[in-house]
């Protein structure tokens, strides 16, 4: 089956497409999605576009069209952890949706009313693996993704998260991703390289270090597949 790697962004996608070799080219539903090959790997890539609907979208249509399994969802987070740096990856141990908030029905933060989902939990090989490629001079965080739809800039709003998901950190896609991955039974993974601190300075170093995050993301992505031929290797590796 093919691997599909998801990035919401061009600076990001294009560090794919310079390294894989593209053999065909689709569009569909708004989205570009290059078949390619990377090492022994059948690969779809697709630009998503930034936000849920674009990253759900894009996932159902991957696993539809396409038979991708596993998606791969990489980029940018802004950090929630207070031990988090610019230049840190975090490898989701799970994700969730900040922005999901019927709260005044006592259904917690994250929750999707009326369902048991809430924290959308990665292949477990998946992301032990990627914590084990991990770039050497990058501190890596197995962690918590929180998921909206906003961009966050807000110290307040980012301890609220904090309190109440106790995630690491936070971007647009990654929950979104998630869930259709889990409603449809396909192994999923998110790896996000922080590029600024969500809280109000948050601009400046979004742009400052927007390019550099992408490609650490992106580069542990590609070692993933380097070394996913040996996953069964790993069965036995402690979980993280
Ligand atoms: N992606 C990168 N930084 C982010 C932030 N602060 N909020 C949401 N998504 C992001």
């Amino acid at each position: 089956m093919p691997i599909a790697v998801v990035s919401a962004m061009d600076e990001e996608i294009q560090l794919y497409l310079d390294t894989c070799t593209v053999e065909q080219t689709d569009e569909v539903a708004g989205f570009t999605v290059y078949t390619a090959r990377y090492g022994g790997h059948d690969v779809r890539l697709v630009k998503c576009g930034v936000g849920k609907t674009h990253a759900a979208m894009c996932t159902q249509i991957l696993i539809d069209r396409y038979d991708a399994s596993p998606v791969v969802c990489t980029g940018t987070a802004g950090a929630a952890a207070l031990d988090l740096d610019i230049g840190d990856i975090v490898v989701a141990r799970d994700c969730v949706h900040h922005d999901v908030d019927v709260r005044f029905l006592g259904i917690p933060r994250g929750q999707i009313p009326f369902t048991d989902l809430r924290f959308f939990e990665t292949d477990p090989d998946l992301r032990a693996q990627a914590r084990e490629v991990a770039l050497a001079d990058h501190t890596v965080r197995v962690g918590r993704v929180m998921t909206g739809d906003a961009f966050v800039q807000d110290a307040a709003y980012l301890e609220t998260l904090r309190d109440e998901l106790e995630g690491d950190c936070v971007e647009m896609e990654g929950a979104a991703v998630g869930q259709v991955c889990a409603l449809n039974d396909v192994p999923y993974l998110v790896v996000r390289a922080i590029s600024d601190r969500a809280d109000g300075s948050s601009e400046i170093d979004f742009q400052e270090f927007l390019h550099d995050a992408a490609r650490s993301s992106a580069q542990i992505v590609l070692h993933l597949l380097d070394a996913i031929d040996d996953i069964d290797a790993i069965d036995n590796m402690d979980d993280v």
